[in-house]
Order: structure tokens, then sequence, then C-alpha cells
């Protein structure tokens, strides 16, 4: 499968790009950075710390250093001031691409001959700026993963997640794009939980287990059961939608006021006439995620 990761790592970001550059169904041509968990600066820098961990050679482009209109908050607090906080990795060997994020999309998009697959594991300001500057690329998308949402309760306020809350705005673009859009949220994510004794089994298995576990035990958002692993589920989806329940709604976001990054799902169909604009996941098999993801680690090359 050929994809574009928009990603601002990030621990749980992290361990997705760990995950997706390892597996051998995904085909990364290209991760781009966003303003997010850290600022562009150091999510950049993460990515290719990430890349070059794993000797990976994908293009690596900056994007968006601030939402479309909300002031930028970060989650330093979340994920250490680096954004990566828990393991020591060495300075990048590399600079990303002299193209911004969405100037790497537009030529990736206009000279594949195939369709790719868009997984969004940040807010979704670059999405945004991509889809007004160049809407025409958006028939070479085959499909959009995006963590992000909830139709529950938030992670930022009580009712808004981080990605949308952070760019309710660029929620709403997406949300209005008319592409195949899947969500995956919080009702989801914050069950998408691992372990002490997980980190431990992962630790011994080789350096990239040590690596990630490192990371999530330095991840300041441990739960009573564990740590959620919010972005993975974005790869883990792809690969075992078996594992998952989703379903067809409305979906819009409220992008001002007091419930600002609110994603408000038209439960009843009673607004929408029964139109549906995402397939919402609602739902997974924590014990099968947790074993693919062992797995998944215990097959890295390092
Ligand atoms: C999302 O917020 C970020 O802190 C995580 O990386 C994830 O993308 C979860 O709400
Ligand atoms: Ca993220």
């Amino acid at each position: 499968m050929n994809v574009i990761i928009d990603t601002d790592p990030g621990i749980d970001d992290a361990v997705a790009l760990s995950v997706i550059l390892n597996n051998d169904c995904f085909n990364v041509q290209l991760i781009t950075t966003v303003a997010g968990n850290v600022t562009v600066e150091k999510t950049t820098k993460n990515a290719l710390k990430i890349a070059d961990f794993f000797h990976a050679t994908v293009p690596i482009a900056a994007g968006a250093s601030r939402p479309l209109i909300k002031t930028f908050e970060d989650a330093a607090r979340i994920h250490g001031e680096s954004g990566m906080a828990g393991y020591e990795f060495a300075e990048p060997t590399r600079q990303p691409s002299v193209q911004t994020a969405v100037e790497a999309w537009h030529e990736l998009l206009t000279q594949s001959s195939e369709k790719i697959t868009l997984i969004l594991t940040g807010s979704y300001t670059n999405f945004a700026l991509w889809y007004r500057e160049y809407p025409k690329d958006a028939a070479k998308i085959d499909k959009v993963i995006a963590m992000g949402g909830t139709l529950s309760s938030g992670n930022m306020t009580s009712a808004a997640e981080f990605n949308v809350f952070t760019d309710p705005d660029a929620a709403k673009i997406l949300l209005a794009s008319e592409l195949p859009i899947t969500m995956i949220g919080l009702d989801v994510t914050l069950k998408a939980l691992v372990n002490q004794k997980w980190l431990d089994d992962i630790s011994a298995l080789n350096q990239s287990g040590s690596m990630i576990a490192s990371l999530i035990s330095h991840y300041n958002d441990r739960h009573v059961d564990g740590w959620p692993l919010h972005d993975v589920n974005t790869i883990g989806y792809l690969c075992h939608p078996d594992f998952y329940q989703a379903k067809r709604l409305w979906v819009d976001v409220i992008t001002d006021g007091p419930a600002i990054g609110e994603t408000v799902a038209d439960i009843r169909a009673a607004y929408h006439q029964g139109q549906t604009n995402v397939t919402v996941v609602t739902d997974i098999n924590q014990p099968a995620f947790a074993q693919w993801l062992k797995t998944e680690i215990s097959l890295m090359l390092r």
C-alpha cells in the first residue's frame, strides 16, 4: 500500500512511524510533519531521528508551524520537551526536504500513477492547506485514515480530542472534503492500552523494542491499566480492520466557543437524513491489538 504519513512525533507517533517503516505491506513514500505535540522544528527533527534509527531514506518534509486560525498550544507536558522523552537518539544525519509538506504532497500525488493512502496522526493543518491549494490532487487519494476526535469525552477539554482541538478549522475542511475518511478517535484509542508487563516483554525482544519501551515509559499519558497508543491504531486498522468495529456517521466539528474542537456526530441520523461523511471507528479488540503490535516489534530489523 502506498502511503503518506503526516505526523507530529510525539511518542505515540514515534511508535506508529516505527511500525510503518518496518512493515513491508506499506510503501512509505513521504513523511510530513506538523506542529502539534511540540513545534514543527522538533517534530521534523524527531521524524528524521526515527527514520535514521531504522536506516530509512524516505523523504521527510516539514509542514505547518501553526494552526490555520487558532493559537498553537503544544503537548510537551505529555511527550517531553523534545517530543520524544525517554530515549537519546543520535542527531539526524540529514536535513528535511527543501519543499514544504504541501508542495511535497502535490508533487508526489501529481507524479504518482497509483493512488495513495493518507495517514494523519497529528492535526490536519497540512491536509487543509494542501486541499485548499490543490483540490484536484484529491483524485489521487485512495483513502484518509486519521487519528482524532471523540464521540464521548475529550482529552484536551471535556469535549475535544487533542488533534482536532489543535486545529478545528483544519478538521472542518477534512470532514467537508468528501474524501473516503476513517477517523479513529479516543473512544477506541483510550482502549488501545499497553501495560508495564508488555513494555518489559518488548524490551527483551530487540533494540527497537527497548527504544519503544523507553519512550512509552516516559509518556505522561498513563492511565490505570496502561498507556494508550493512540496513533499506531491508524496502522493497526489498515493491517487488521477485523480488530476494530466501525460505523458510518455524519460528523462535524465546533470551531469556536467553549466546545471548540468537539466532534459532533449525528448519531440519530436526524440532522443529515442518513447522509454520512466519515467512517468512525468505535471499538477495538485490545488483546489482539497488543499482541499484533508486539509481533510487529519482534520482526523489526534492529
Ligand atoms: C493525539 O494527541 C497527541 O498527543 C497524540 O500524538 C495523538 O495523536 C491523541 O489525542
Ligand atoms: Ca500525534
